[in-house]
């Protein structure tokens, strides 16, 4: 829903084949219900097509029959292109990390494409396949690397200068890490005001800056040899900014490149010029970026998925932890008052309140989701939340998340939790971004989802996950664990896992 002028508003939905619907509405409120109601139309009519699919795949008893049902899966063939704009802590660590992890030198710890499994059919069954040897993922033999970022270290020196990783083991690395160097970056202090940098790119309009991301990304795939491409963002937070007009069609928002518009930030312009090339693009960062009606458009039109926002590593992923156990078993929850130290670039960015609000509300919506105190006014419609960072040099990369919880329960009796996480931020994150480059690459090659646009299976990797217009997030992390493998039992035309199990008491 946007506001096209005074007094008229604009319902966007989407219907059950893809296609896009408008109407004009002279009250916000008015055009928000007809939006919602044509989505709920839509998932609804989309779900039962989807369950008649299970109910032909299931029936028969027999695996793998249904894989015509369930579409087809190309093979993950020749070198699989990553491209980063941000070379940060995040990103060094996850390339110095996958080159380690090929060298023999380290695991691929808190991978789940890497170490976890994925459990087939019945519990006596004894069938549980590796992710990667289930699914047909790109090998890390097969990842080639390339990015973009407003400083001239390459990514050896951005490693070492970002201090997470263990100077010996960078120096073990150095030839490889030394031989990825940043191209020039699209680049807005006004979008990111605590840092400035000499590597950026020069153009007239924005869309020029877009047309020469777009030779960046050809010349990559050209260089590299890649068969595939991915835009992984693990640049800066940006500025808050919210939806306008510019961001509602593809029609405006190229209108709106032309034209210098300033609500169209240097992370859009990475994901259009990525979709316009038929790159899958995810948002390692809080910021809009591809979560805009024009992303999606593009993205369904050009089959590139998109998934985002913001890595779930630290005290998000312990909040989306310990809620779900709260709502389980009925505990209200009066208080949770969340503090951070941190003392890396991205803490120093955070630092400007224009950044720290796109991660503040990131980091916000979360407990509203889980909990749902609509649905349970006692116990949680009264919830205060509250979360703080604070930039605070000496820590480094090693943030503190401390958490103080204030539950109530039976009777309305008051107890307290406190959760003091000593984390390592990009140790966290890295993982994640390895599983969402070969999970969207995977995205690419399937037919049933290439064409969906927002991949909400991926929500387990985000604080603030996508999905369509009018459907709210899922945000508890097993919830989101089982939506991914069984997407991947889907996918593979096996047997959804529901956990009725009546059948071993027959
Ligand atoms: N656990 C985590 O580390 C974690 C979790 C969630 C989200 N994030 C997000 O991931 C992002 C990266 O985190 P980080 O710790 O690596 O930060 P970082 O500051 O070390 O790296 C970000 C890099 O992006 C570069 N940059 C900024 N704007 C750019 C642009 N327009 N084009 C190209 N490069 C640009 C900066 O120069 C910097 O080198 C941040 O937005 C952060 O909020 C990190």
């Amino acid at each position: 829903m946007y506001q096209k002028r005074p007094g008229v508003f604009m319902a966007d939905w989407w219907d059950a084949d893809g296609r896009r619907h408008r109407k004009q509405f002279s009250t916000s409120s008015g055009a928000r219900e007809h939006e919602h109601r044509e989505t709920a139309l839509a998932h609804a009519e989309r779900a039962s097509r989807e369950m008649k699919l299970a109910a032909r795949s299931s029936g028969s008893g027999k695996r793998a029959k249904a894989v015509e049902d369930t579409g087809t899966i190309d093979a993950a063939k020749g070198k699989l292109g990553v491209m980063i704009p941000g070379m940060g802590a995040v990103a060094t660590t996850f390339v110095a990390g996958v080159e380690a992890i090929r060298k023999g030198l380290a695991k691929p710890i808190g991978s789940l494409t890497q170490m976890g499994t994925v459990r087939l059919g019945k519990r006596t069954d004894g069938r549980s396949p590796k992710v990667k040897e289930f699914v047909p993922l790109a090998g890390l033999d097969d990842l080639v690397f390339t990015g973009w970022d407003i400083f001239e270290d390459n990514m050896y020196e951005a490693a070492s200068k970002a201090g997470v990783l263990d100077q010996r083991l960078l120096d073990q690395l150095k030839p490889f890490l030394s031989s990825v160097a940043p191209r020039p970056a699209v680049f807005d202090h006004n979008y990111v005001k605590k840092i400035d940098g000499p590597n950026v790119k020069k153009g007239k309009s924005k869309m020029e800056l877009a047309e020469q991301l777009r030779d960046d990304i050809r010349e990559f795939k050209k260089s590299s040899g890649a068969t595939r491409l991915i835009t992984m963002w693990c640049g800066s937070t940006e500025s808050y900014i919210e939806p306008t007009e510019a961001h509602q069609s593809l029609k405006a928002f190229e209108k709106a490149l032309r034209e210098n518009d300033e609500m169209i930030a240097p992370s859009m312009i990475y994901a259009y010029a990525s979709l316009m090339e038929g790159v899958p693009f995810a948002n390692g960062a809080p910021n809009l970026t591809v979560d805009l009606p024009v992303m999606l458009e593009l993205s369904r039109k050009n089959e590139a998925p998109i998934c985002g926002k913001d890595f779930k590593t630290g005290q998000t992923l312990m909040k989306t932890v310990l809620a779900p156990a709260f709502k389980a078993r009925l505990l209200g929850l009066s208080g949770w008052y969340s503090t951070n130290i941190l003392g890396n670039r991205d803490g120093e960015v955070l630092d400007d309140p224009g950044s720290f609000k796109t991660k503040e509300e990131s980091k916000l919506g979360v407990l509203e989701h889980i909990l749902q105190p609509g649905l349970y006014p006692e116990l949680y419609g009264n919830m205060f939340h509250k979360v703080r960072i604070n930039y605070y040099p000496p820590r480094g990369d090693n943030k503190e998340g401390w958490d103080n919880i204030d539950i109530f329960g039976w009777l309305g009796y008051p107890m307290q939790i406190k959760v003091d996480f000593l984390c390592r931020d990009s140790i966290l994150a890295a993982p994640i971004v390895l599983d969402l480059v070969l999970f969207l690459d995977l995205a690419q090659r399937c037919s049933d989802l290439r064409g969906l646009g927002i991949q909400e299976w991926l929500s387990f990797y985000f604080k603030s996950p996508m999905t369509v217009p009018g459907l709210y997030p899922e945000h508890d992390l097993f919830i989101q664990l089982m939506k991914l493998k069984n997407t991947l039992r889907h996918l593979k035309g096996e047997e959804l896992i529901t956990h009725l199990g009546l059948e071993y008491y027959d």
